[in-house]
């Protein structure tokens, strides 16, 4: 009920009456004007007019599992919703629920992860009242070499989703790291169950720097958030829908082939490597080249000198630009 009253009061321009309240949701008068008392300790503000009813003025960035559904369409991908005010990692969240028999869809938020994981084994570090911390379910009927390539699905939906509700324009650097100035603002750990030769799950882990207004020494110099670059502060609630609503797009069309063929474009126009000179460190091996694009399995296409052209898996290498970060 609570979630409805949210969606209610913020798709109505003027006041929502009491009685509307009422009958929309077949409750008592007594349970909405609790629902709207708990509102306001959350952070809404609503003016309440006699002869009137309920009026929103101002929602803060509240993240709460009422306020998180209340952002979400009809979408699939994101719902249910769970919010934890604080979880070891969303990704191990995901994780559990899934081995208890989650559906695919299903999104895990936590306004605080205590062990955040980063990539390569690294810590995510993960602070209340900042950042985004998600992680999804998802169940594609699709071989485990594919798995990879929904890292980069992940990587366009965070772009488009952010440029959605901010207008703010981020460029992936590849395979899924996203950056504003050269500076990373989001960073995404894919992680997956198989089957002999079949997936049983993957999970995407999305972490976004959104209203962080500075960072530690070790990583000021290479991080920035959407607060740091535009001055203002966003509500995480509405930016996690319209990623979801974004996935839900890139994933119906990577479901179609099984590989990036239809989203290669897109992709390449958000790279912030394309065109760029890039140094591959392989276990083995470290060379540089210019960075051409992607193929339709995700690798990144690196020319070297002499012409010929590298196709770059992502996991085996990591890959730097030449005069910085991206
Ligand atoms: C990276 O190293 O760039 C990937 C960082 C991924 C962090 C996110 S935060 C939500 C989810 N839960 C985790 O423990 N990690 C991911």
């Amino acid at each position: 009920m609570k979630a409805e009253i949210i969606r209610l009061l913020k798709s109505c321009d003027g006041y929502l009456s009491g009685q509307e309240l009422c009958e929309k949701l077949n409750v008592s008068r007594t349970a909405v004007w609790k629902v709207i008392n708990q509102l306001r300790e959350e952070g809404y503000e609503i003016e309440a007019v006699r002869n009137k009813g309920y009026r929103l003025v101002e929602s803060a960035d509240v993240m709460t599992a009422a306020e998180l559904e209340s952002c979400m369409g009809d979408q699939q991908l994101g719902l249910p919703v769970k919010y934890y005010d604080k979880i070891d990692s969303t990704n191990n969240q995901v994780r559990r629920l899934a081995e208890e028999g989650a559906e695919e869809g299903l999104l895990v938020v936590a306004e605080c992860q205590e062990a955040g994981k980063g990539r390569r084994g690294r810590v995510w570090k993960s602070p209340a009242g900042s950042g985004i911390w998600m992680s999804f379910l998802l169940k594609p009927q699709v071989g485990p070499e594919h798995a990879s390539m929904l890292t980069l699905v992940a990587a366009m939906a965070v772009a488009s989703g952010i440029q959605d509700i901010t207008g703010m324009e981020t460029k992936i650097k590849w395979p899924n790291d996203l950056v504003l100035s050269g500076k990373k603002i989001c960073g995404i750990l894919t992680e997956m169950s198989t089957d002999l030769d079949s997936i049983r799950y993957i999970i995407v882990g999305i972490g976004i720097n959104v209203n962080t207004p500075d960072f530690p020494e070790d990583i000021a110099a290479t991080a920035t958030s959407l607060y740091l670059e535009s001055g203002k502060s966003w509500k995480r609630s509405e930016l996690i829908a319209a990623i979801m609503k974004r996935m839900e797009q890139y994933y119906e069309i990577f479901l179609k082939t099984a590989d990036l063929s239809g989203l290669k474009e897109e992709y390449e126009s958000k790279l912030a490597n394309l065109g760029r000179q890039v140094k591959v460190l392989a276990p083995k091996q470290e060379y540089c080249g210019i960075c051409r694009g992607i193929t339709e399995g995700g690798e990144l296409l690196v020319e070297r000198e002499g012409g010929s052209i590298s196709q770059v898996m992502s996991g085996e290498v990591s890959v730097r630009g030449i005069y910085g970060y991206v």
